[in-house]
């Protein structure tokens, strides 16, 4: 198993996985320029994970400066129960923050349950009651 850094030639086989993964929501921003221009935006930072030379896992990951913000944490589903997303978001964190960045956020769809019992499992993250989320645009 290769945890290894997203590039941009990464976008075929990830845009794959996402979508035949149930729960995860594919937008215009997963298309390949924008998903691109992430990663400009957000160098060394996203991250994938290899199985005989086949992606089986991923998670986007950026920051503003200030917070950082993951996105897309997936593993296939074979793979899953290994500690595989821990060892994506371990490694995440660890790399915002080299950048200085100490707090993230991930926002999950209430009506994923799978995703919301994950989440909640997880050491260190707090459900947040005191935010609400306004969101503008598509
Ligand atoms: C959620 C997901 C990424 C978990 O991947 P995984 O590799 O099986 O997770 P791990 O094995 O690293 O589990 C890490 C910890 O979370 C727990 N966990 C994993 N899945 C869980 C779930 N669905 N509910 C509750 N706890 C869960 C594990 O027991 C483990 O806990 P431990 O460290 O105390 O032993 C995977 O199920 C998946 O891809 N789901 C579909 C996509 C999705 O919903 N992603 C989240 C979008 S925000």
């Amino acid at each position: 198993m290769l945890l290894r850094t997203v590039v941009p030639a990464d976008h075929p086989e990830l845009l794959a996985l996402w979508a035949r993964t149930p729960g995860i929501q594919l937008r215009r921003d997963d298309e390949y320029e924008p998903f691109v221009a992430y990663l400009e935006r957000n160098p060394g930072l996203s991250l994938l994970l290899e199985h005989d030379d086949a992606v089986i896992g991923s998670l986007l990951v950026g920051h503003d400066g200030r917070r950082g913000y993951l996105q897309h944490l997936l593993v296939d589903e074979a793979f899953r129960g290994r500690g595989l997303a821990r060892s994506l978001l371990d490694e995440a964190l660890a790399r915002l923050a080299r950048l200085g960045i100490g707090k993230s956020h991930v926002f999950v769809l209430r009506d994923e349950p799978q995703a919301m019992a994950f989440w909640e499992a997880q050491r260190g993250w707090q459900r947040r009651e005191d935010i609400q989320v306004f969101s503008v645009g598509s």
